[in-house]
């Protein structure tokens, strides 16, 4: 059987990632049908989530699927000690797509190796978070009308980042131009920066954050640091403000500059921001739902050509 499970986003083409925005596009102009009528996804969360589990859910709600799982794995059989593994297989008898956070790094991988049904990989530790990928790269595409030759600034952490991570591995397609803006404590760590140097993807790193060093950014991609994977919280407590974003940072900004956030935000960006033209991190949210719509329906093996030919919509 096919393989149609989502682990990492670095396992897809560029064709791939234009093929899914396609979907996304498409899910964007109706997306209220009855395309999944019959199917259940089951969302399996090991660790806390806010948007990425109630966008995959309502991702598949709204296309006709039913949802069934879990937001907090004390409620499970897990607390009696049954294994990733046998929690996979059993869902898997109850539904027909897996989507999974968990705190491990790998879980994901294990998880599609041992399952009969696709997983979609919603974060797994400090790794890789490529549903998060889709929909930024639809963010970008959306707003810069292209993914050819952007400059991208990634500020905060980005050692614990794993949206960061995706993000980079995903772009090795697009001929990008990164900065890296972090404390030496988050900086990049070597195995993302060696993947940079084996294809080809330009980064310069920096430590400075104001006016001048964003100055020539298309994409500025602030992140929270995260605090769940520091093992000695004073350690935490010494970066964790060390990148503010403050409105008159701006000054000097590009026009078509936006700002995104994985979000949760903590204290990245200034609120007085959130009402200025380069904010865009909560439609950036938004537009999750119609990658997550794609993402769902690639798994399930739904096609570009089924979605178009779909005579199911609603509105
Ligand atoms: N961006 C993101 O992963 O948010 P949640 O942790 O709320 O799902």
């Amino acid at each position: 059987m096919e393989d149609r499970s989502l682990v990492t986003i670095a396992d897809h083409s560029k064709e791939k990632i234009m093929y899914l925005i396609r979907m996304a596009q498409e899910f964007e102009m109706h997306t209220n049908r009855k395309i999944l009528d019959g199917k259940i996804v089951a969302t399996l969360f090991f660790e806390p989530s806010t948007r990425t589990r109630l966008s995959f859910e309502t991702a598949a709600n709204r296309l006709g699927a039913r949802v069934i799982g879990f937001t907090d794995p004390k409620v499970t059989s897990s607390t009696k000690g049954e294994t990733l593994k046998d929690t996979i297989m059993m869902v898997s008898n109850y539904a027909d797509l897996i989507v999974m956070r968990h705190y491990l790094e790998g879980a994901a991988r294990y998880a599609s190796e041992v399952s009969p049904i696709p997983i979609i990989n919603a974060g797994d530790g400090a790794n890789q978070h490529p549903s998060q990928t889709m929909l930024d790269l639809y963010s970008m595409y959306k707003t810069q009308g292209t993914l050819d030759n952007l400059n991208i600034y990634l500020v905060g952490d980005l050692k614990y980042g794993r949206t960061v991570h995706s993000l980079l591995m995903a772009m090795r397609h697009f001929n990008p131009t990164f900065h890296f803006i972090a404390p030496e404590e988050l900086a990049m760590p070597e195995v993302y920066k060696l993947y940079c140097n084996k294809h080809n993807i330009r980064f310069v790193e920096h430590t400075d954050f104001n006016e001048d060093t964003i100055a020539g950014a298309d994409i500025l991609y602030m992140t929270r640091v995260q605090r769940e994977r520091f093992t000695d919280l004073m350690e935490y407590e010494k970066v964790k403000d060390r990148y503010l974003l403050k409105l008159h940072m701006l000054r000097k900004a590009r026009p078509n500059m936006k700002i995104l956030h994985p979000l949760p935000r903590v204290n990245e960006i200034e609120y007085a921001i959130d009402d200025d033209p380069h904010a865009y991190y909560f439609e950036q949210a938004h537009n999750g739902l119609f990658t997550r719509q794609a993402l769902i329906c690639d798994a399930l093996g739904i096609t570009l050509e089924d979605i178009k030919a779909d005579k199911t919509i609603i509105n």
